[in-house]
């Protein structure tokens, strides 16, 4: 597979450090707002992941076991690159919102921030339900031009306007499953 790459961009063990950073991070903030609000680490129905899928998949589970409290997850799926499409054709909800947000710390996760039009719908909506704060954070924020501005809160890598695959990322559907992150090799280029 790594044969259908032009160039490793970020490899594992990048990512691996930058994930524990960013764990440390995010841990350390939601903790803030428990202590804040008088709860305990491990006080049950505070604070909800929502990762989109596919995507951010891999992205999850390696940064949900750098977070040491009790925490819940509530997918939602979204696709904006249907098959054989490096431009965004626009977020589609593909799933149920999680509905019980309404007072609790919410952390949306995403691998990848591009045209901004994915995390920008799903915070709105989120948003609508009066959680008690909403955070976002995505792994990678591409340098392009965004069709909405969104408030991030946290970003692994800032990458080139390039089509990137790998540890969660697809073209087509594949690539998920690479350890890497690369760019993709354009046919004929
Ligand atoms: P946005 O709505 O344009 O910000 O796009 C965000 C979504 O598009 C992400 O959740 C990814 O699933 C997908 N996406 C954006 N750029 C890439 C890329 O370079 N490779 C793979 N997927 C991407
Ligand atoms: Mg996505």
């Amino acid at each position: 597979m790594h044969h259908d790459l032009e160039r490793i961009l970020i490899d594992r063990d990048e990512i691996a450090l930058r994930v524990h950073e960013l764990g440390e991070q995010i841990a350390a903030d939601l903790l803030g707002e428990l202590d804040r609000e008088g709860s305990a680490p491990d006080a049950s129905g505070r604070i909800v992941l929502v990762p989109i899928m596919v995507g951010s998949v891999i992205f999850l589970a390696d940064l949900m076991r750098q977070l040491p409290m009790k925490l819940s997850l509530g997918l939602v799926a979204v696709t904006s690159y249907p098959g054989q499409s490096t431009t965004s054709k626009g977020a589609q909800l593909r799933s149920e919102l999680p509905t019980d947000l309404s007072g609790k710390h919410v952390l949306i996760i995403d691998d990848i921030l591009d045209s901004g039009r994915t995390l920008a719908m799903i915070r709105s909506l989120i948003l609508e339900q009066n959680p008690a704060s909403c955070r976002i954070c995505v792994l990678l924020d591409k340098q392009t031009e965004r069709a909405e501005e969104v408030p991030v809160d946290y970003a692994g890598f800032t990458i080139p306007d390039a089509f990137v695959v790998g540890y969660g990322l697809d073209y087509d559907g594949h690539y998920r499953n690479l350890p890497d992150i690369g760019v993709l090799r354009v046919e004929g280029a």
